[in-house]
């Protein structure tokens, strides 16, 4: 190593703190900055005559903005040490033992909030000052804008507060509020926030409070600085003494105390995977002595204390490059492009393809190969890509297009008008659209046929097996057992499941055929209304639209499917071959409260995914529909309610929360 390629690297990361803090848009992952600063201090550790002290790896988080007063902070606003793994984790936890001496072991563990530090006074229970972290000295004045947070008070609780009270806290930018942000500034055609963290960090250096207002921003606080200021002699009480004087604080599933490393582990692996659920982004947990003396004990090195260390889980978001965009024909025969990307770990796994979902949305965010692009895992885990980073675009790019040909059977694809989808129209011979239609057929929520995944469909189809979706329930042993790759055990696996498959409820039936427009929700809806496959074969337009959640579309295409003798031929060759559907009328809770009450859910639920809900109301004979109307009894409402809550108020429907749905149910 030269010192011209350190200072080089410490170049790099000056320039990213400029990018990150004062345009709010950064163009690497945090990952990928921390490992430029854990390189350049490893070599300041080889060469420390190199080093000196203003190496941006001695530096405190933002510098200062213009335009807002600088404020000196009491007590210095520290950063943390990051570990990443649980064997990270554990050594800081042994150093700290063996400094402390064996027999300290409490740690007060809570969320790592990912939004951007705020130190709060309070003078006489009232709210007089808000500032930024700044170089961790001074920080910016923002308290007008702090002050437009609606879950903060400007007012303590309780009749006789301190006289003078200094919190730390975190501000961030709600999930569902930094979607919607962003999805104006990408009608407006400004450009995006890269995520909440940098939104939140952004909406606080407005000058005008009233837009800030706008950004909807919320608060957590965490810390108080100066406790013995208020009697308090260990972390985990500065909680409750925060929440006794009325200010946001962690829920208590939020924070807890650990008396070993492996529980330790434990609430990080609980905590991460909660995360997807929560409304706000974290990225991780901070593990903090409680002994508050300790803290004084155990002391600051450079700019992070040690008696605290976050543990960071792996980025819900990252930074990687478009290499190609293919085509991907589905079991519609509509032609998705597919992101081809260099792998990348997002979340715990390695995403290397993600939807760009069609040709208009390619062209409206300006995807192009060879792009730098930031790609997220979204609450359903499937990968997107978010935007593309248009500075790293270097040289010429050229744009996309969508194929005029099907890539997998070569026939001229169909653009329908008022549609942004493009078709394949080969639908009986297009060998990909057939295969997706197999797979499409014995997937989880359709006819949840185990052991026959894509590779196995696509085995059996290539040996000529798959002509019509009935032919799964002649595959017979000898069949089976000619195929490559299929052992004795693997057979009987394979012909179990299919055999197990063949009871099943009307709506997985009706899902896996593959009507177009019908999806899990509808073919529910449908299934419940008709009540039998015959019912449904012979319901008529006028009664699916009137079923509420069913659209035009979605009837007559339903109409349409069985219409057509073809389709009639294969269900009957699939109830003939023992397939039998019906409605299931055994898991039904008879004579319950939500018996034929229909439900809208909106926002997120602590106990439940959506859809695990969706299965308990349906189970007790209830409906769940997608969109709020007179027709609905009951909108259960979650954390961070959308456009629903609003509509249900207007028109007066019933709004239950999490607490009332649990003792309904
Ligand atoms: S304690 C000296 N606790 O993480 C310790 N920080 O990387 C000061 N943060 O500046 C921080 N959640 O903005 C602490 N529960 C938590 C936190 C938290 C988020 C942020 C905070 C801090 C940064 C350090």
């Amino acid at each position: 190593m030269k010192k011209k390629d350190y200072l080089k690297l410490l170049e790099t990361i000056a320039k990213h703190d400029e990018y990150y803090f004062e345009q709010t848009k950064p163009r690497i992952s945090d990952y990928e900055y921390d490992q430029l600063v854990l390189k350049a201090k490893k070599i300041e550790k080889e060469h420390p005559e190199w080093a000196f002290d203003t190496s941006p790896t001695k530096q405190v988080g933002e510098r200062t903005t213009k335009g807002f007063k600088h404020v000196s902070h009491k007590f210095p606003m520290l950063s943390l040490a990051n570990t990443y793994s649980p064997e990270e984790v554990e050594d800081w936890v042994k150093r700290v033992q063996k400094l402390l001496g064996a027999e300290h072991f409490k740690m007060c563990m809570e969320l790592k909030m990912d939004g951007t530090a705020i130190s709060l006074l309070y003078e006489k229970g009232q709210l007089k000052r808000a500032v930024t972290r700044g170089d961790g000295k001074k920080g910016d004045d923002v308290t007008q804008n702090i002050m437009t947070i609606a879950s903060l008070p400007h007012q303590l609780k309780g009749a006789h507060p301190p006289k003078e009270l200094e919190v730390r806290a975190e501000v961030f930018m709600p999930k569902s509020v930094f979607h919607a942000l962003n999805k104006e500034k990408e009608e407006a055609g400004d450009d995006l926030y890269a995520n909440p963290r940098n939104a939140a960090a952004g909406s606080l250096k407005l000058l005008d409070s009233n837009l800030c207002a706008k950004r909807k921003l919320d608060i957590i606080c965490y810390g108080i600085p100066d406790p013995r200021s208020a009697d308090i002699v260990e972390q985990s009480a500065i909680h409750t003494y925060l929440k006794k004087m009325g200010l946001p604080t962690f829920s208590e599933k939020h924070y807890g105390i650990a008396k070993s490393t492996e529980e330790i582990l434990n609430f990080a692996e609980r905590i991460e995977k909660e995360r997807q659920k929560m409304s706000y982004e974290i990225d991780g947990i901070v593990i903090k002595v409680d002994a508050l003396k300790n803290h004084d004990r155990l002391g600051v090195t450079g700019k992070s204390p040690r008696w605290a260390v976050a543990y960071k889980f792996a980025p819900e978001q990252e930074i990687t490059v478009i290499k190609d965009i293919t085509v991907q024909v589905g079991r519609t025969g509509v032609l998705t492009p597919v992101a081809e990307l260099k792998p990348v770990l997002v979340a715990g796994s390695t995403i290397s393809r993600a939807t760009l979902h069609n040709e208009q949305e390619i062209e409206r965010k300006d995807f192009r190969i060879g792009d730098t692009v930031i790609i997220e895992k979204g609450g359903d885990v499937i990968p997107k890509v978010v935007s593309v980073v248009k500075s790293k675009r270097s040289g010429h790019f050229k744009t996309w297009k969508m194929p005029n040909n099907c890539p997998a059977c070569g026939s001229i694809v169909e653009r329908a008008e008022g549609e942004v989808a493009v078709r394949c129209p080969n639908k009986k011979e297009c060998p990909a659209q057939n295969l997706r239609r197999f797979e499409f057929f014995v997937s989880k929520n359709a006819m949840d046929i185990d052991h026959m995944g894509p590779k196995v469909i696509e085995k059996l189809n290539a040996a000529g097996f798959l002509q019509s979706l009935s032919d799964i329930y002649r595959l017979t042993k000898e069949d089976l057992e000619n195929v490559e790759g299929f052992q004795e055990k693997s057979v009987e696996n394979l012909l179990a499941s299919i055999n197990a498959s063949k009871e099943t409820t009307l709506a997985r039936f009706l899902l896996a055929i593959g009507i177009k427009y019908i999806g899990a929700g509808t073919a529910e809806l449908i299934a419940q209304e008709a009540g039998s496959l015959e019912g449904a074969m012979k319901m008529d337009y006028e009664t699916l639209c009137k079923i509420d959640g069913v659209g035009e579309k979605g009837a007559q295409s339903v109409v349409d499917f069985f219409k057509d003798s073809h389709h009639c031929l294969e269900v009957k060759e699939l109830t003939e071959l023992g397939v039998h559907p019906s409605v299931a009328a055994a898991t039904k809770k008879k004579g319950h409260a939500f018996e034929g009450r229909t439900f809208v859910l909106t926002g997120g639920l602590e106990s439940y995914t959506r859809s695990e809900a969706a299965e308990l109301i349906k189970e007790r004979g209830g409906r769940v529909s997608s969109s709020v109307s007179q027709k609905t009894d009951y909108v259960l409402v979650g954390e961070d309610p959308g456009s629903k809550y609003e509509k249900a108020k207007k028109l007066g429907v019933k709004c239950i929360h999490e607490a009332e749905f649990k003792k309904l149910i």
